[in-house]
């Protein structure tokens, strides 16, 4: 094995390994280091053990370790941010006060390939259920840290969460928070940044239906207000404050690519007279996704919409007879029921970066229910 020692000779601020098989920088847990029998560093050694340590000095690309390491190292971003920052391991509070001024201003030449060492974290709003669990799985698969959102359902955010890992995420994190409140998306978004210091993939898919479906002449002022409190006036504020986060990001050069994308409906086109205070939130957030595509598009923040049609979940499940049949009738082109699956897999297209090009495009997932037909 080739050892710190055995590298000294390298060239002065050049990335050292200590372990031939590590070709980029090298970042390990101590107790990984001590059941290989090697001490990779003695200016650590006094590391609180399963403490992530460095043998090199200066982090100039993202680091390529052992898989099996993979998920232990991404569970802990911060520590993994800490070294990358170079603050002192064991001064936890400094780190943390250090990490926000660095996201917030930081000094490109010490921090844009520093900060890129943590895993790309996606955060999927009401992603504990549903459209919005499928989604989650997906970007797992692509190797997303993900950020669970739920409302009040813990045991289904836990369970996403467990079901992101067995897919691949290197970490998951579930947050409760109800995002048509402003403080409590604050929250969402604060604590994703305490725990992974980024932000770079947005997902607005939290919504609801109107408790009981009423003629658009009985809607109350109680249904409307709780609606587009949740599908619009929520997420439009807190979408306000991720893109702030998102621009800060982008000056500080800690991510590439970053995008917001909203979960909208066909019924942002479609009068559904049973519920006019969704089809008017989901309209209000076609056009919301719209501003936010403009406004940030030379920002290199790309923004889009997925439009989706009928879906299986529990969203649809008091409705299922009628739409059974409406489909057997050809409502859908494509005749059946959209799956949460389908929406994900179009999430997921965008999280890969499959539309360098393109911005605030609708992308319809309804089996060609949107369609105008002779
Ligand atoms: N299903 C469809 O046919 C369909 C079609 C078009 C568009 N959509 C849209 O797709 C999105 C997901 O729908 P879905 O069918 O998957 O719904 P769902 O099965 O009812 O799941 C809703 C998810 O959103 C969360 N949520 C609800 N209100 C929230 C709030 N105020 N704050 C935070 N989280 C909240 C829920 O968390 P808790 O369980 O903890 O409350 C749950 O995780 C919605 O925006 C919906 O309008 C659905």
């Amino acid at each position: 094995m080739t050892t710190v020692a055995e590298t000294k000779r390298s060239t002065p601020g050049r990335i050292r390994t200590c372990d031939r098989r590590f070709r980029k920088p090298l970042l390990y847990p101590l107790s990984y280091g001590r059941n290989q029998g090697r001490v990779v560093s003695g200016r650590q050694r006094d590391d609180a053990p399963g403490r992530i340590r460095t043998c090199g000095l200066r982090f100039r690309k993202p680091p390529l370790y052992p898989p099996e390491l993979r998920a232990r190292l991404a569970c802990d971003a911060p520590i993994l941010l800490r070294m990358a920052v170079r603050c002192q391991p064991r001064d936890a509070e400094a780190f943390f006060a250090k990490r926000q001024r660095l996201v917030f201003s930081a000094n490109p030449t010490t921090t844009r390939c520093k900060l890129s060492l943590l895993d790309r974290v996606a955060v999927v709003t009401g992603g504990s259920r549903g459209i919005g669990r499928a989604i989650v799985g997906e970007l797992a698969a692509l190797g997303f840290s993900v950020v669970v959102n739920y409302r009040s359902d813990a045991e289904a955010a836990e369970s996403s969460c467990r079901e992101a890992a067995a897919r691949g995420a290197p970490a998951q994190l579930a947050i409760q928070a109800d995002v048509a409140s402003l403080e409590q998306g604050e929250s969402l978004l604060r604590q994703t940044l305490d725990h992974f210091g980024r932000v770079d993939f947005w997902v607005n898919n939290a919504g609801m239906a109107p408790e009981v479906r009423r003629d658009v002449l009985e809607t109350t002022p109680e249904s409307w207000d709780r609606v587009l409190g949740a599908n619009l006036r929520g997420p439009f504020f807190l979408t306000q404050r991720v893109a702030r986060q998102m621009l800060a990001q982008r000056d500080a050069g800690v991510v590439t690519d970053p995008q917001i994308v909203f979960i909208t409906s066909i019924s942002s086109r479609f009068a559904s007279t049973g519920r006019a205070e969704y089809c008017v939130s989901k309209s209000g957030m076609s056009m919301v996704a719209q501003l936010f595509a403009s406004r940030l598009a030379d920002s290199g923040i790309r923004v889009f919409e997925i439009r989706p049609g009928i879906i299986a979940t529990d969203m649809t499940g008091p409705v299922k007879e009628q739409y059974d049949r409406r489909i057997a009738d050809g409502l859908v082109p494509i005749r059946r029921w959209g799956t949460p699956e389908d929406v994900g897999k179009a999430v997921a297209s965008l999280a890969s970066n499959s539309f360098p090009f393109s911005t605030g495009e609708v992308i319809h997932v309804d089996g060609g229910l949107h369609l105008r037909r002779l």
